[in-house]
């Protein structure tokens, strides 16, 4: 204000006083405003009037526009004739995320998977949903006899470190329902009473350990993808835009598996328990209709004619990474996930959910498991977690 009837004085000394032009400055009123610190998200006026910036006529005073969405320091520099004034403005994050998590209630023998039920969603106002970044504090199962209550501390930090926690209460019961859980903590599929999922026709539904397809359901609109192989219509139609586009870059895309009937995943599950063991099978390959392949949405790729555990560091798996998710196809069942999907890093599999999801799923590195948790069930079915 000071300066501002300083100026005034002067203008009016310089109507009678010829030669005393430089006295109208371009002036701040407080020098604490060239240095500002604003809350991300917060309401913020740089107008000249709002920062108390000063000069004869503030109509002619310009400046730059700042990016109030954008975190860090940014400068705002206000010109008047020659006169030059900077401000340099940082925008700060410093509202923690907001968590919400559910209690839960599992068997005894759950508690080795107890990663993969916790229900826990976490947004932050700055970067989105942040649900995978959850971490809980450890438990040690060995010590936990039921009936018992535990209760878990689970936090997480957004980008600018801002931390938030919650407390999840467990109620750990004695199994009725026998799940075998390996020390691994994954579950034998084979123990598990299924969900029976509502909607097998939506293109986004979950099918995995704990949610099966009904016993008859077949999709009814499969077509030819090449090789002998089938895909529901529009994964088909997306596939081959894919292939087409992975062709064009010098991508080498094959297909090593996609639809297969409830039969042939029988064969292919009982196979693997007879010669490898239930805990592999378990690991690798889903029981009968609770194999996404049974959907005709999946599909197993590679360079070459086999499965390749290494697929993500070769140029297919490193094209995949980059441009299946465009094309409404998601790796499935990523390598630091496991216990989440319940199946080991499966380089190979891929699901298609459409360019929507799938692209929402690779930006906030979330599994379907976790998608459907935060967002209740969007498609309509209901689902079991654990
Ligand atoms: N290998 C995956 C889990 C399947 O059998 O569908
Ligand atoms: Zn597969």
């Amino acid at each position: 204000m000071k300066r501002v009837k300083e100026a005034v004085g002067c203008l009016s000394i310089c109507l009678l006083v010829s030669g005393c032009g430089e006295t109208d400055t371009l002036a701040i009123a407080d020098e604490k405003n060239l240095h500002l610190e604003v809350a991300y998200g917060e309401e913020f006026s740089y107008t000249p009037e709002s920062l108390g910036i000063s000069a004869n006529d503030m109509e002619k005073i310009s400046y730059n526009e700042i990016d109030l969405n954008a975190l860090g320091t940014q400068k705002i520099i206000y010109q008047y004739n020659d006169q030059e004034l900077t401000v340099e403005v940082t925008i700060v994050d410093k509202e923690p995320p907001v968590m919400s998590a559910q209690d839960i209630t599992i068997s005894e023998q759950e508690l080795n998977a107890i990663d993969s039920y916790m229900q826990i969603s976490a947004v932050d106002n700055y970067d989105g949903d942040i649900s995978s970044s959850v971490t809980c504090d450890p438990i040690d199962v060995s010590s936990i006899t039921a009936p018992t209550v535990l209760t878990r501390v689970c936090s997480v930090k957004d980008s600018s470190g801002n931390e938030a926690q919650t407390t999840v209460q467990i109620n750990v019961e004695e199994s009725s329902e026998r799940i075998e859980v390996y020390a691994s903590g994954v579950v034998n599929g084979l123990t598990v009473e299924p969900h029976i999922v509502e909607n097998p026709d939506s293109i986004t539904v979950m099918v995995n350990k704990f949610n099966a397809l009904p016993d008859d359901y077949a999709p009814s609109d499969l077509v030819d993808i090449g090789g002998g192989y089938q895909l529901r219509q529009e994964a088909a139609v997306q596939y081959a835009a894919m292939k087409a586009q992975a062709d064009a870059d010098g991508i080498v895309l094959n297909v090593l598996s996609a639809y297969r009937t409830k039969s042939y995943q029988e064969g292919l599950f009982w196979n693997y328990v007879n010669t490898q063991g239930e805990e592999y099978a378990a690991v690798y390959s889903a029981v009968p209709r609770r194999s996404e392949h049974e959907l005709g949405l999946a599909i197993d790729v590679g360079d070459n004619y086999y499965l390749d555990e290494n697929l993500d560091h070769t140029a297919t798996g490193i094209w995949l990474n980059e441009n299946a998710a465009k094309y409404g196809f998601i790796m499935r069942y990523p390598e630091d996930k496991v216990l989440t999907t319940q199946y080991g890093f499966e380089a190979w599999h891929y699901r298609y959910v459409g360019a929507e999801l799938a692209m929402k799923l690779k930006e906030s590195n979330l599994t379907l498991e976790e998608y459907y948790q935060v967002e209740s069930m969007e498609d309509g079915n209901s689902y079991r977690f654990y």
